[in-house]
């Protein structure tokens, strides 16, 4: 495995978390979806299946539905989805996994007592660019697919291994699978442009010319399967071209603790609401005695 990995930048991983995860995380995104059509107000054109009549995956479609009616109706309520479900117990339990947590200690050469912090978790969710035309014309900007290293999307002077894994669904071509340039992590990091997209995330991309040079390789995965790859591999996800499929997948980085330049980055929460002296007025103001 890792002799493998030193050769082509990365190591799948077949069935390595339990089919239990992803209906677990089917059902938190429902939950959610719905819970935030409630609280937000979101007026859906349609009555969505009652979640205890969903079955998993067979009803996989009503989540799709319900997540892309949202982002037409309120694209911008879908963050709220992304930071609840990387802070929930279920998703938590990926990063727990003891299995996932073994291979990307071994490929980063550490030892089973040493401490990985893992940083940037997310499920990205990415839906049909089709079927959220809606939600462009609110101003929703379209995800450029660019070719990138991960070691410009992470916290400053650290060493890594990155993860990608699908989940809730498999991940076909057809959904945009993530593509890699084998071999491609042997020369450190690569000349490539910085690109601020207003509405968006920052765009680091690897020059044309450099990534041409290189074997791509298409990843389609299953779910229970997990890649992980080099911090300076050039990858990329692939388009979901499928007319009403959202491409569920899981992220993680792997940061060695024991690394020179490691040095942990504050935790920074804000708050979408009300700040801390706000809402301390307005506990005190609601006070009965
Ligand atoms: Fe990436």
């Amino acid at each position: 495995m890792i002799k493998n990995f030193n050769n082509c930048g990365y190591h799948i991983e077949k069935n390595i978390y339990p089919k239990s995860i992803d209906k677990e995380i089917f059902f938190i995104y429902y939950d959610l979806g719905i819970s935030l059509v409630r609280r937000n107000k979101i007026n859906l054109n349609f009555e969505p299946k009652k979640i205890e009549n969903l079955i998993y995956p067979n009803d996989i479609r009503e989540l799709d539905k319900l997540l892309i009616a949202i982002t037409n109706i309120d694209y911008k309520s879908i963050g709220e989805l992304y930071d609840t479900v990387c802070y929930s117990s279920t998703f938590l339990k990926f990063i727990g996994n003891s299995k996932i947590e073994k291979i990307a200690k071994e490929l980063l050469g550490l030892k089973n007592y040493s401490t990985v912090y893992c940083y940037l978790n997310r499920i990205l969710i990415q839906a049909p660019l089709e079927a959220i035309s809606s939600a462009f014309k609110q101003g929703a900007v379209k995800k450029v697919y660019g070719w990138h290293q991960e070691i410009m999307y992470t916290m400053p002077d650290t060493r890594l291994v990155a993860t990608w894994a699908p989940i809730i669904r498999d991940t076909t071509t057809e959904h945009g699978a993530i593509e890699i340039c084998k071999g491609s992590h042997k020369e450190g990091v690569f000349k490539a442009s910085w690109n601020e997209i207003k509405g968006s995330t920052t765009q680091i991309l690897v020059d044309e010319d450099i990534v041409n040079r290189y074997e791509k390789i298409t990843i389609p995965m299953k779910t229970g399967d997990v890649l992980f790859f080099h911090q300076n591999l050039i990858h990329r996800s692939g388009r979901n071209l499928t007319k009403e499929e959202v491409r569920f997948s899981l992220v993680a980085q792997w940061n060695d603790c024991s690394y020179i330049g490691f040095k942990v980055p504050l935790p920074v929460f804000k708050s979408r609401t009300i700040g801390a002296k706000e809402n301390f007025d307005k506990l005190l103001s609601q006070k009965k005695n």
